[in-house]
């Protein structure tokens, strides 16, 4: 069964038919309206959202289909003990497609591999959100015009922030993008990201601490929150949430093209003044996510139709390592094999299938 796990599940043709879709749906969306008659979407999460389970809603009540779910893990049976896969088997028999959002990095992995519906990840822990990105992607296509020769800075919590862990994944496949990552030394960009996809991926990008002197050169400043949820520390969190705030009186060196976006939803590190600039599309991102979500639906409903799989996980060893990233599906789901893909056969590093965190086997 096809689902969508990681951004890099879809081919760079796959990602533009989905913005061609997108565009469409936004310019005739009465072509639309019984694309999905009689079908049902699960939403299941088993954490906040405003923004990705409500527009997953919208997007397939506009396509005239149903929904049915849930929007907290203590009004579900996971509240009782029961497993990712278990209630994902369960609900593959209620609904047609399902979306989850889950604390646990790979948790929607685990939910694909035992359901029989196609599977969205609706964002994994700290890992990843590739709706999200496909939410990007539609709005730097719109308000920038292409998805190349671009200068991109992402700014603030680079460690945990999952959307942008997502966004660099899918701006690799696209030709001449400059990366600016904007952080506190603190929530650096995790080494992973940068060598295994930045780097091996011949992206060029910089470090800095400073907003200010990252602005001027951006096409798109990718601001996100300080993620209070994420910090084991409460501590940590009070020194580092105000680290960035983007205002009017910052944005009076950037490019006059310049695009701000944010997955939303902000704290304080954007000004509401911020809103009334027209370079601010976050709102206008948060709409171009019910499209792109429509478009996705369409996509992985009509692949189930046609019997399209997955492609199996290759070069695995199964037991052989444990993964102790306490962040990891594997951490709370006992029964679940410890599975790692090799990543660089010579150095004998490995990653974990459900977290991509690393281990070295000699
Ligand atoms: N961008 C995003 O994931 O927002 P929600 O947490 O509100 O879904």
């Amino acid at each position: 069964m096809r689902s969508l796990i990681d951004i890099t599940d879809f081919s760079v043709a796959e990602l533009d038919a989905l913005l061609q879709t997108a565009c469409d749906i936004s310019e005739h969306p009465e072509k639309y309206w019984d694309a999905c008659a009689h079908k049902k979407l699960a939403t299941l999460f088993f954490e906040p959202s405003t923004r990705t389970r409500l527009s997953f809603e919208a997007a397939m009540l506009e396509l005239g289909g149903s929904v049915l779910g849930f929007s907290e893990a203590g009004s579900s049976s996971a509240a009782k003990g029961e497993s990712v896969a278990d209630t994902a088997k369960t609900v593959s028999n209620y609904a047609d497609i399902i979306a989850m959002r889950h604390p646990k990095e790979g948790a929607p992995y685990v939910a694909s591999k035992a359901a029989t519906v196609p599977v969205i990840n609706a964002g994994d822990g700290g890992h990843c959100h590739p709706t999200q990105t496909l939410a990007d992607l539609l709005t730097i296509y719109r308000e920038n015009g292409r998805l190349h020769d671009l200068t991109i800075g992402c700014c603030g919590d680079l460690k945990y922030g999952r959307t942008v862990h997502s966004l660099l994944a899918a701006m690799t496949r696209y030709e001449n993008i400059k990366i600016v990552l904007i952080s506190p030394e603190e929530l650096q960009l995790p080494g992973y990201m940068k060598y295994e996809v930045l780097e091996k991926n011949g992206m060029s990008y910089v470090e800095t601490t400073s907003l200010e002197e990252a602005i001027p050169e951006l096409d798109v400043l990718y601001m996100t929150r300080i993620q209070r949820e994420r910090f084991d520390d409460p501590a940590v969190y009070e020194r580092l949430k105000d680290s960035y705030i983007l205002t009017v009186d910052k944005l009076k060196d950037a490019k006059a093209d310049m695009r701000i976006l944010h997955p939303l939803p902000r704290v304080n590190e954007i000004s509401v003044k911020v809103d009334n600039d027209p370079r601010a599309a976050y709102f206008r991102q948060a709409l171009n996510g019910k499209y792109m979500r429509m478009a996705l639906i369409l996509k992985l409903l009509d692949e189930a139709a046609k019997g399209a799989q997955m492609e199996e996980e290759q070069n695995v060893v199964v037991n052989e390592l444990r993964c102790e990233n306490p962040r990891c599906i594997t951490s709370t789901e006992q029964e679940l094999d410890h599975t790692f893909k090799c990543v660089d056969a010579e150095k004998g590093i490995y990653r974990c299938i459900y977290c991509e965190a690393k281990k070295q086997k000699n």
